[in-house]
C-alpha cells in the first residue's frame, strides 16, 4: 500500500504522465535553483566498480519498513548464508531512513528506526567485512517524501563520508524541471570531494537517456522504471522481469567496466515467480552484466533461493572482467538466444524460452563468430554437466519460461 502511494508520486514525474501536471504543481515539485548547476567534474571517476556491484537493497522486499534491526539482520545473513562468499558486498538502505534536517541543514536519520545512528550501523556492516550504502534523491524530497539532497549535495556527501558510506543510490523524484546530467554531476562532484570512495548509483529510470551522459558521472545507471516481482507485465510505471529485459537489448554498447547499465534489482526469492523463472531472471541479469543487488529477505532465504543467488558459474559470467553486456543475437517468436564474449576467448550463451511449452533450441558457432570446425568444451551452468569437444553447434530442450545457460571454452 505504502509502496503504491510512493510509486504514484513518481508517476507524475515521468514524461508522458507529466502532461497531467499543472504548471503550479510542477513549480511545487521543483528543486530549489542551484548555483552549482553548471559545475564540471575535475577529479576523474574513481575505479570502484571494475565489475558490476553486488549486494543487497531493502526496497524490493521491505519498501519503507527499514530499521537498524532489519539492516543488522540482513548483514548477519549475508555473511552467514554464503552470499558474502559468493561475492555480494554492499548492504544498501533504500528510501525512508531519513527524517528531517537539523538547524544547520544536516540530514537526520529517523531516530525511532535508527536509534543508534547511521555511523554505528555502518560500523556494524563493516565489521562483517561488508560495505554500506544509503539512498537519497536529487529533488527536495525522496520518492517516499523524506528530505532529498537538492541544495545540500556537498553537505550530505561530507556527512556520508563521516558515517562511512561506500555506495549512494541517488533517485529522481520531485526534481521538477532539473537537468538530470547537471544534477547527477553535482552529486558526483560532491562525492569525489568528500574524502571517501563512494559508488554513485544513478536512478533516473532511463528518462533522460543516461547511457549517453552517465559514464563519466556514475558507476551504474538505471535504464527503466521499477521492476516488480512478476514474469512479465506492466503496472503503472513498473515492469515485469521480461519487459525490463526487452528494454535492455539495444543498450549493450554503453556498458563496460566502471559504467554499468542497471536493469534494476533482483526479485529472486520474493515469491512472485517460479523457481525456473527466477533462474531465467538471474541468468539474464548476469548476461546483461547487471549489478546483482539481491532484493529478498536474506534472513529467511530458502535453499532454492540461495542455490540460485549463489550459483558461482552464473556469477562468474556477470563478473567477467571484459565487462561486455550480452546481445540478443537471435529471436523467433518466443525463443531467443543471448550471447556475450568473455575474457580469454570464451563465450556465455543463454537459450531463452518465453513460450508456454518446452522447446528445442540451439546456438551455432557461426552465430558467435567462431569457426564451425572449432572444438569447444560446453558447461551447462545450471545442471553443471560438461560436454567436451563439441563441434559447430550446441543445443537442448529448454523448459517453458526457462533457460539453458552455458559457458563455451574453445579447446586450443
Ligand atoms: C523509486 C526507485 C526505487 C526505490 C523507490 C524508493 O521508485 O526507482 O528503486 O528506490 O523510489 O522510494
Amino acid at each position: 500500500m505504502l509502496a503504491s502511494i510512493f510509486r504514484r508520486t513518481i508517476g507524475i514525474l515521468v514524461p508522458g504522465a507529466a502532461v497531467a501536471m499543472s504548471a503550479v504543481m510542477l513549480a511545487a515539485f521543483a528543486a530549489p535553483a542551484c548555483a552549482h548547476e553548471t559545475l564540471k567534474l575535475d577529479a576523474p571517476k574513481p575505479l570502484l566498480a571494475p565489475t558490476p556491484p553486488m549486494g543487497w537493497n531493502s526496497w524490493n522486499k521491505f519498501a519503507c519498513n527499514v530499521s537498524e534491526q532489519l539492516i543488522r539482520m540482513q548483514a548477519d545473513a549475508m555473511a552467514a548464508s554464503g552470499m558474502k562468499d559468493a561475492g555480494y558486498r554492499y548492504i544498501v538502505i533504500d528510501d525512508c531512513w531519513q527524517k528531517s534536517r537539523d538547524a544547520d541543514g544536516n540530514i537526520v536519520a529517523d531516530p525511532e528506526r535508527f536509534p543508534s545512528g547511521i555511523k554505528a550501523l555502518a560500523d556494524y556492516v563493516h565489521s562483517k567485512g561488508l560495505k554500506f550504502g544509503l539512498y537519497s534523491d536529487a529533488g527536495a524530497l525522496t520518492c517516499g517524501g523524506r528530505p532529498g539532497s537538492a541544495g545540500h549535495e556537498f553537505q550530505d556527501a561530507r556527512q556520508y563520508a563521516r558515517w562511512g558510506v561506500d555506495y549512494l543510490k541517488y533517485d529522481w523524484c520531485h526534481t521538477g524541471p532539473r537537468n538530470a546530467e547537471a544534477a547527477y554531476t553535482i552529486m558526483a562532484k560532491a562525492l569525489r570531494e568528500s574524502g571517501r570512495d563512494i559508488v554513485l548509483s544513478i536512478c533516473e529510470w532511463g528518462n533522460n537517456q543516461p547511457e549517453r551522459w552517465a559514464a563519466p558521472v556514475g558507476h551504474l545507471w538505471r535504464t527503466t522504471g521499477d521492476i516488480y516481482d512478476a514474469w512479465e507485465g506492466k503496472k503503472d510505471w513498473s515492469h515485469g522481469m521480461a519487459n525490463i529485459l526487452d528494454m535492455q537489448a539495444e543498450l549493450w554498447r554503453y556498458s563496460g567496466p566502471n559504467q554499468w547499465n542497471d536493469p534494476d534489482m533482483l526479485e529472486v526469492g520474493n515469491g512472485g515467480m517460479t523457481s525456473t523463472e527466477y533462474e531465467s531472471h538471474f541468468s539474464l541479469w548476469a548476461m546483461l552484466a547487471a549489478p546483482l543487488i539481491a532484493g529478498n529477505d536474506l534472513s529467511a532465504m530458502d535453499a532454492d533461493t540461495r542455490r540460485i543467488l549463489t550459483n558461482a558459474d552464473v556469477i562468474a559470467v556477470d563478473q567477467d572482467p571484459l565487462g561486455q553486456q550480452a546481445r540478443r543475437i537471435w529471436k523467433q517468436g518466443d525463443l531467443e538466444v543471448w550471447a556475450r564474449p568473455l575474457k580469454g576467448g570464451e563465450h556465455a550463451v543463454v537459450l531463452f524460452n518465453r513460450g508456454k511449452a518446452p522447446a528445442e533450441m540451439k546456438v551455432g558457432w557461426d552465430q558467435l563468430n567462431l569457426p564451425a570446425g572449432l572444438k569447444a568444451d560446453v558447461k551447462d551452468l545450471w545442471s553443471k554437466k560438461l560436454a567436451k569437444n563439441v563441434r559447430g553447434i550446441y543445443g537442448g530442450t529448454v523448459a517453458s519460461h526457462g533457460v539453458i545457460m552455458v559457458r563455451i571454452t574453445p579447446v586450443l
